[in-house]
């Protein structure tokens, strides 16, 4: 009966480690981002671009990226919930700005890794 429960809580212990782990670590810019970010939001996001003449948001590069729209920062490493970025990607801000512009949302799993990546310090 005792060992049984030592078992129990062992294994309980086990799938606490599992969950920890699950969530994609070491997410950079280069390898997770800009591939997402080439293919959905360069198109407007560049001079000429739609998105890029409205905000002053470019997404050609990190460095362009990390300075923001004219207004400030779009991404606040560590911060998913106070990066505009994300909030935007996510659907929490007005639907008429949701990201990509008037084009399907990103699919989830895209949404969350945008998550982690600025959630783990947004790294190049
Ligand atoms: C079809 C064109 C288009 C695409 C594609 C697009 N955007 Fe935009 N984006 C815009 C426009 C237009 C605005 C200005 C919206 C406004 O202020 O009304 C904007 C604004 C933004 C802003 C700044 C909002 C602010 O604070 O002023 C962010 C951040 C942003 N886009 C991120 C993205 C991301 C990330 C993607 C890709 C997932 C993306 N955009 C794809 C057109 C686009």
């Amino acid at each position: 009966m005792k060992k049984q429960t030592v078992r129990i809580a062992l294994s309980l212990l086990a799938l606490g480690a599992l969950a920890a782990c699950s969530g994609e670590q070491g997410l950079t810019y280069q390898a997770n981002i800009k591939p997402l970010l080439d293919a959905k939001c360069v198109s407007c996001h560049v001079p000429g671009g739609a998105g890029y003449e409205k905000s002053g948001l470019r997404l050609d590069s990190y460095d362009a990226m990390m300075k923001g729209t004219k207004f400030g920062a779009v991404v606040v490493p560590g911060s998913s919930v106070s990066s505009t970025l994300y909030r935007l990607v996510s659907g929490q801000a007005d639907p008429s700005i949701r990201m990509p512009h008037g084009q399907a949302a990103l699919p989830d799993a895209d949404i969350k890794m945008v998550a982690a990546w600025i959630d783990q310090g947004a790294k190049y």
